[in-house]
């Protein structure tokens, strides 16, 4: 089918990260410095997004902020005509070096909190003394008078917390604050009986969401989406697979979203090989669930398949093990019950051990830059 312009980029710029969040949504196998694309191959990479369209980059990670480059990316995506947006832990990272990435043409800022208990956050991130640091940045780019998104990935152990979380990203003159519930693919799925809330917390949480909406309406906007395990219908994810926005992992990878990898059997083309609007509109990754031609009952027929797009193709490789069936957490799909009976298993699991992204608990202070 004919490929629409994508308007939105991801950019994993690096998997390299100084924190170990057991929900990041990096792949299992995480890519090697030494495979990273240069300076010169994301300049490359963002002069031809925007001339297929694309009308602004996420500059993420791993971390972003361990490129040394990151500067020089930043203005590259800005020379370009990107709205450039970067997603943070914030380790890494001073007033001095976020006023030279604003100078370089940084737009907007995004700062992940793991919690508002400094003890538990810093548990979670696998690493003591992130949460100080992460509100001294935060505090940096409002006093810059640049704008600040806060962004909580919601799980068991910080459920509970959302008034204080919410209350947290105003006070440091946030616009916008999102609770991301965890998505279940690749480590938060490995992890899932130690994130998964119960029935219980879930509904108290929605209904504080509703109050906090209230209260912070025409201030502080506040996404939320019910989590999927818990949902009776599912989120279009990433609008529509090959329809509005694409991921490139560190190596030159171009995804159609971050956890593309873990569906067996689908190829993906590299920015170091083609084009990126060939591998847009040619690549067999991409072109494998575009559009509704590949669906399968109840999708096929379903008056919503043009509104979700049939869910997240990663979510039901994950829980149906077919990656072109309906997205369980749909209940139109046959598994609806199951996906409802594993969110029930997973919280009465009350596991506490995390595995971490890939190392056990750091201490001290991380460098600037590595
Ligand atoms: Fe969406 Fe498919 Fe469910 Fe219909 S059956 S609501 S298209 S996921
Ligand atoms: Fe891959 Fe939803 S995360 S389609």
């Amino acid at each position: 089918m004919n490929a629409p312009a994508p308007l939105g980029l991801l950019a994993e710029l690096t998997h390299r990260c100084p924190l170990a969040c057991p929900y990041c949504s990096n792949p299992l196998k995480l890519e090697d410095r030494a495979d990273e694309l240069d300076t010169t191959g994301w300049a490359d990479v963002f002069r031809q997004a925007v001339a297929m369209g694309v009308l602004q980059v996420h500059l993420s990670g791993g971390e972003p902020a361990s490129r040394r480059d990151l500067i020089e990316i930043t203005r590259a995506a800005s020379d370009a005509g990107l709205y450039t947006n970067l997603i943070t832990s914030a380790i890494g990272l001073d007033a001095d070096r976020l006023g030279r990435l604003k100078t370089a043409g940084l737009d907007h800022v995004q700062v992940s909190i793991q919690d508002t208990d400094p003890t538990g956050s810093d548990r979670i991130a696998g690493y003591d003394g992130a949460h100080g640091r992460k509100l001294a940045f935060a505090e940096a780019v409002t006093g810059l008078g640049m704008a600040l998104t806060i962004n909580a990935v919601i799980h068991r152990a910080n459920i509970d917390h959302l008034t204080t979380l919410v209350d947290l990203a105003a006070s440091l003159g946030a616009g916008r604050v999102e609770i991301a519930h965890a998505q279940y693919y690749g480590w938060a799925l490995r992890n899932r009986d130690a994130l998964m809330p119960t029935r219980a917390q879930i509904d108290r949480a929605m209904q504080e969401l509703d109050r906090l909406q209230a209260r912070y309406a025409g201030r502080l906007a506040i996404d939320s989406v019910l989590p999927d395990y818990y949902a009776r219908r599912p989120k279009p994810c990433m609008g529509g697979w090959g329809r509005r926005s694409l991921n490139i992992t560190p190596s030159g990878l171009v995804l159609p979203c971050h956890a593309a990898q873990t569906i067996p059997g689908l190829a993906f083309w590299s920015v170091r090989d083609r084009s990126l609007a060939d591998i847009w509109t040619h690549s067999p990754a991409f072109e494998a669930f575009r559009g509704t031609a590949w669906m399968k009952e109840p999708c096929r027929s379903c008056e919503f398949r043009e509104l979700d797009f049939g869910g997240c193709r990663c979510q039901a490789l994950a829980i149906a093990g077919d990656a072109a069936a309906t997205d369980p957490s749909c209940d139109l799909s046959p598994l609806h019950g199951r996906i409802q009976a594993l969110a029930q298993q997973a919280a009465a699991e009350q596991a506490t051990e995390y595995a971490y992204r890939g190392r056990p608990m750091r201490t001290g202070v991380a460098p600037i830059v590595s």
